[in-house]
């Protein structure tokens, strides 16, 4: 239950920071689910102009929430606001995806610590795969647990998830084909590992059925001691999907494909 006192709080900081929140409902999800710091961290968000006016809920995980937001940016009108759950995350989970990692050596192996280097390394990730010509959405920027990036969808409405797209032979073909190029992509230009890729970390843009991964923060360099693992698990995934829409799909082939450098 959110209490009188956090709904205070809410409104205070929602009147001094001048945020607007579209939904006057949504004050209390948002109270529901967010620590004090959390909350102070998104009103700086919006007090420095990244955030204009927050909208509805995307998505309630066990790991993140996302959000609906509109931003200030020119070109990034829609953003998605996604916010790791610094107490209910599954953090011995998320340790074995950063301690291999050379750009967090070193962290701090407390709960909050990981989950802040988590947001970090989402934005990193993102920022790298798109680098690499692989459509995710566009980081903007990160603070604390919180990571704002590009709104795949229209209007707050969310492209939806690969799972639930009808398809023809065709169209099942093509997002084959480009989600093997940009496991391609990632693995040799890149350098990363999804690690957790499926018909559900894959949005479809309906526009030009255009396949758009997503969900990055367990992604780790190819050089992490578990990278085949999770290769493998990744390709086990994409091909069970994949194969069941009756494509002619091969493990060993596509490992050896993604593994390919085609530069
Ligand atoms: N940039 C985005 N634009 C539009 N929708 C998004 C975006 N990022 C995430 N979503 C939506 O939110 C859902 C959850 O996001 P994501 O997969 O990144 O988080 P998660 O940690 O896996 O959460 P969960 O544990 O609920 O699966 C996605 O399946 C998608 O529907
Ligand atoms: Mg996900």
């Amino acid at each position: 239950m959110v209490s009188d006192k956090k709904l205070d709080q809410m409104d205070t900081l929602i009147d001094e920071f001048r945020m607007r929140v579209k939904d006057s409902s949504q004050r209390a999800a948002y109270s529901d689910v967010f620590d004090e710091a959390t909350l102070m961290a998104l009103y700086d968000l919006a007090k420095k102009g990244y955030i204009d006016a927050l909208g509805g809920t995307v998505n309630t995980g066990k790991e993140a929430n996302v959000f609906h937001a509109i931003s200030k940016k020119e070109n990034m009108p829609e953003i998605a606001v996604k916010i790791y759950m610094i107490s209910t995350a599954n953090f011995n989970a998320m340790k074995e995806y950063i301690l291999g990692d050379p750009r967090f050596v070193g962290i701090k192996q407390s709960r909050k610590d990981i989950i802040l280097a988590w947001a970090k390394k989402e934005f990193k990730n993102l920022m790298r795969a798109r680098e690499a010509g692989v459509r995710v959405p566009d980081p903007y920027i990160t603070k604390r647990n919180i990571l704002l990036m590009e709104f795949i969808g229209k209007d707050g409405i969310p492209m939806p998830q690969l799972k639930d797209v009808e398809m023809t032979r065709e169209e099942i073909q093509h997002i084959f084909e480009r989600t093997t190029e940009y496991m391609n992509l990632l693995y040799c230009q890149a350098k990363l590992v999804h690690a957790d890729l499926s018909e559900y970390n894959i949005l479809v843009d309906m526009n030009n059925m255009e396949p758009v991964i997503i969900d990055m923060g367990q992604s780790v360099l190819t050089e992490h001691f578990n990278a085949e693992t999770y290769l493998r698990r990744d390709v086990t995934n994409i091909c069970r999907f994949f194969g069941k829409l009756n494509i002619q799909v091969n493990e060993n082939e596509m490992i050896s494909n993604i593994k390919e450098d085609k530069k």
